[in-house]
């Protein structure tokens, strides 16, 4: 099939580059300049596991191709794929701008039957307003609109595009779920799902997803804070509640908060969209406040180790600084709260992060800027601190030798935010190890 991708954000990148190399023929749109002679000179500009292989292969074999110009790749298209960013409005609804001036230009460019496909996450309703944009100016016959939310993991984004475990398609013309059946039936071999409904409760299905992994992980985010005041582990919780198949092994972990992209502005928006319907989300409202006193509970563990909130003289290693490992993504990262609240009371830093250095840099505040200093070795960052504190999991700091953190920090204190050591490990190497949910080791 002819597929126009329009946006090469991250998610447009991940699609058009997956639909090429299951041998559609993808042409990627977008108004940046910079960006499309930077894709076309084989650059990727995200760091995802697994996506520059394929990508290559796309552009070395012909099948992935990239343009600034809608008009001729939209005229080519069986198929056009919004990919377009919806960021969070001021209200905390989504900013559709981007999504309704792509709508509006693409009515005038049909020639023949078109699918026009929402993968953006956008408010109920969204599909109806682009419908309408497009008419304005082509036939109603030319072509459908679909919703197609996507389900990808940022760090698994490949494999999940590749082998996802269901595909959501929301449309009412059969004909366009004929088409978008057709499109998919390569990914799901294994015998995964592809559902097919109204477009309505397609929008929803993504947010209701989104906030319901959010609230999962909030719910035990909210059991190890009791597990600290009763002395239970949640680690033991998590076993013992997660072999239950009706709740899942999975998305039991708790830690320092959710962060990213698109869980936050997720739950903000659905929460919203309920209460311009005259319903209140009452459960959202906890999940936000709940994760946002979780992203530095950390700090408040810190006060309490040391008696005092002032951290002058003191210096910090921090190991992750993305919102989780595998991305250098640093959107809502507890890593950029905790620095902040460090900061504040007088703490210096030293970063270290084996993707995220730049992102971090960028986003964090002056104030942060002045008191932390970067490294490139995880090692660097334990030199001379009082204490050490993880922020994201990455695999790397899994299995740290103890003599390291012995050797080279003044006192080998730890502060894990994702429950990365055993405790007995911990215990019999000496080191206060103060983490999520388990008992501390002192
Ligand atoms: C999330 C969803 O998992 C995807 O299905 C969805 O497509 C995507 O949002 C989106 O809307 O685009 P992502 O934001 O990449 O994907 O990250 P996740 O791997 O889901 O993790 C989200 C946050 O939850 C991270 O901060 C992570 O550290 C935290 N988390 C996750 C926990 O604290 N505990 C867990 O057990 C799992």
């Amino acid at each position: 099939m002819k597929i126009a991708v329009i946006g090469t954000g991250y998610v447009g990148l991940v699609s058009g580059t997956c639909f090429a190399d299951s041998g559609n023929y993808v042409t990627c749109v977008d108004i940046d300049e910079q960006k499309v002679e930077q894709l076309r000179d084989g650059e990727v500009p995200i760091y995802e596991p697994g996506l520059e292989a394929i990508f290559s292969r796309g552009i070395r074999e012909g099948r992935l191709t990239f343009t600034t110009k809608m008009k001729k790749a939209v005229k080519e298209a069986d198929i056009v794929f919004l990919c377009l960013p919806t960021p969070p409005g001021g209200d905390g609804q989504a900013d559709l701008s981007a999504v309704m001036k792509v709508a509006g230009q693409l009515g005038s460019l049909l020639e023949d039957y078109t699918v026009i496909v929402n993968k953006s996450t956008v408010p109920v309703g969204t599909g109806d307003r682009v419908h309408e944009a497009v008419a304005d100016n082509a036939d109603e016959q030319l072509f459908d609109v679909v919703s197609n939310p996507e389900f990808l993991r940022e760090g698994a984004a490949v494999d999940d595009f590749m082998y996802p475990e269901r595909v959501v398609i929301g449309t009412e013309s059969e004909r366009a779920a004929e088409i978008m059946t057709t499109l998919y039936e390569p990914f799901v071999r294994s015998g995964n799902p592809i559902i097919v409904m109204d477009r309505r409760s397609s929008e929803l299905t993504k947010y209701a997803a989104n906030a319901m992994l959010a609230t999962k992980i909030t719910f035990m985010n909210e059991i190890a804070n009791i597990c600290e005041r009763v002395g239970a582990n949640v680690d033991n919780v998590r076993r013992g509640v997660g072999t239950d198949s009706r709740i899942g092994k999975r998305f039991l972990f708790a830690g320092i908060g959710y962060g990213g992209s698109c869980f936050p502005k997720d739950v903000q928006a659905i929460h919203y969209t309920a209460g311009q319907n005259g319903y209140d989300f009452k459960i959202l409202d906890s999940v936000m406040k709940v994760n946002e006193a979780q992203k530095v509970s950390i700090v408040d563990k810190m006060e309490k180790y040391y008696g005092t909130d002032d951290f002058e003289g003191k210096t910090f290693g921090m190991w992750g600084l993305s919102f989780k490992p595998e991305t250098d993504d640093i959107r809502e990262a507890p890593a950029l709260y905790i620095a902040e609240e460090l900061v504040k009371r007088g703490a210096k830093l030293i970063g270290y992060d084996p993707e995220a250095i730049g992102t971090f840099r960028q986003a964090t505040s002056q104030a942060v800027l002045d008191k932390m200093e970067f490294v490139h070795d995880q090692q660097d960052a334990l030199e001379d601190i009082d204490a050490l504190i993880i922020c994201t999991e990455w695999n790397e700091f899994r299995r740290p030798t103890v003599d390291r953190f012995q050797d080279h920090m003044k006192q080998p204190v730890i502060f894990d935010g994702r429950n990365l050591y055993d405790l007995d490990r911990a215990r019999k190497a000496g080191i206060t190890y103060i983490s999520v949910g388990r008992p501390a080791v002192n």
